[in-house]
This record gives structure tokens, sequence and C-alpha cells, in this order.
């Protein structure tokens, strides 16, 4: 924790720390931190999660030690609808913080995950809290593969890689974190600033989706499309088949690559 103290940036971000050795989720500990009024900044991280969540109710596997853990509480000011900038502030703010520190190429998959030579190497999962049907809290908690080996997981050997992996070679988890943390900093400024544009204008260029058809699936319904951009909610813009543009809301839904029959 001290070391992580040391090595901060920021004036918010991380200056409150809970640092658990092993624990549940971070995100379901950050929520309890968010509902006993804990400030904006604080930091969760933890070396092991007994029960780490992803998205659509999956489960984020990661060994002990190995990665980054960790979940932040933000208090947005704003509606609840642009709560979901926050994700993709996030998803930036992790590719960039990959190249800065490892040169390696990691792409933004919306709605929210990182991909480094078409595998994840990064995961986030944002919940929301409410008080009187108000937005109080949004807890953003992200997973990174720093030095684990995702093939001794079956299920993950084709789809998930870690920076060990792509380098050979060890990488700081506290570099990354510090980096992570003071990209966030400065993009939730310039959101709050009301400059979004420019933040969506860095997440396309890094977007893995823009211009690939895509199928998403949600509970409801099944569609296919061209990816054509964000908008400034941060929701995803496709061209269906019809040449009409449809708007994608994140919530419950998986993005997957359709291959083109030339
Ligand atoms: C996903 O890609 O499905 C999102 C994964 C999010 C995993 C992180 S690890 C830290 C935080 N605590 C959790 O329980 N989940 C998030």
């Amino acid at each position: 924790m001290e070391a992580i103290k040391e090595g901060l940036r920021t004036v918010c971000f991380g200056q409150d720390i809970r640092y658990f050795p092993s624990t549940e989720s971070t995100n379901l500990i950050a929520k309890k931190i968010a509902e006993q009024g804990g400030k904006e900044g604080t930091l969760v991280i933890a070396d092991y999660q007994t029960r780490g969540k992803g998205r659509l109710a999956r489960t984020w596997w990661s060994p002990p030690g190995a990665n980054l853990l960790f979940s932040l509480i933000f208090r947005p000011s704003s509606e609840v609808t642009h709560s979901f900038r926050l994700t993709l502030l996030c998803s930036l703010a992790v590719a960039q913080a990959i190249r800065q520190e490892t040169g390696l190429e990691a792409l933004i998959k919306w709605p929210n995950d990182v991909y480094i030579k078409g595998k994840k190497v990064s995961g986030i999962l944002s919940e929301l809290g409410f008080k009187d049907g108000t937005l109080e809290y949004v807890v953003v908690g992200i997973g990174m593969n720093v030095n684990c080996d995702p093939s001794t997981h079956p299920e993950l050997l084709d789809i998930a890689t870690s920076l060990r992996i792509e380098l050979k070679r060890n990488v700081s988890r506290l570099t990354l974190l510090t980096g992570i943390l003071k990209m966030i900093e400065g993009y939730y400024e310039l959101m709050k600033r009301g400059e979004f544009g420019a933040l969506r204008e860095s997440w396309e260029l890094l977007s893995l989706v823009k211009g690939k058809r895509v199928r998403i699936v949600s509970l409801e319904c099944s569609k296919e499309g061209i990816a054509e951009s964000i908008d400034d909610e941060g929701f995803l813009i496709i061209r269906n088949s019809s040449g009409e543009r449809e708007r994608i809301v994140s919530g419950d839904v998986s993005l997957t690559f359709v291959e083109e029959v030339v």
C-alpha cells in the first residue's frame, strides 16, 4: 500500500486505498464503502478474489498475486445516461497505459474490453448505486492480466492473453496501476469540463470494432451491422443491412465479430 502511495501522481484517484491480500470481489467491497459514504477516488485493490465478477454474470479468473484487480469509486454529478461514459473513459485509460508502459498495441473492443493481438487482456465491470432514484455512485472494477498465463486455464487458452505472455517478461503491476490512475484522473477532469468529444475521438482511434461487421446479442434480440462510431453517451452506432443507423445501448449485450463472406 505504501508503495502504491509513493508512486501516485494523482490528487484524487488512489489517495484513499483499501488493500486486501484476498477478498470476495473488489467491486463488492467498493460498493459497501460507497454506500457508507466513501469518497470519490477511493481505490479498493486485491491480490486475489474468491468470487471475481465479470460482465453478463460471468466469473473473472485471476491467480493470486499475478494481476491487477481493483475498483474505483466515482461520484459523478451528471445524469445516469452519462455514467456509461465512465466505462469508456476507463477502457481508454487502460489501453493507453498499456501502450505507454509496454509499447504493446492495446485496442478497445466496445463496450469495455481491452485486447492485444485479438485476445482479451483486460475487462471492466461498472456497477451503479442509487438512492431514492438518484445516482449516488458508480463503481468501476478493472481486471487486467499482467503476469498470469491464461493458457493454464483451458477455457481461456484461445481468447485471453497477458502482458507477460506478449512481452515474455514480467511487468510491474505498480507502474501500470499508477499510470492507469493518472490517465483516469486526467480523462475524468476532461469529461467533467464537458470535453467528452476529445475522449471519444481518442477512443475511436483505438477501437477494435470500428468498420467491422459485428453481431450484438442481448436477452431480447440479436442484431448485425457494420460498427461505425460511438455517440456522445458512449453507445455504439451500427449500420444495419437496410442501411439504417441503429444505436446500441451497452447494458447486458455481448459483441462478436462476423466473418465477411467474400
Ligand atoms: C468482464 O470483462 O467481464 C469484466 C471483468 C471485470 C473484473 C474486475 S476484477 C476487479 C473487479 N472486481 C470484480 O469482481 N470484478 C472486477
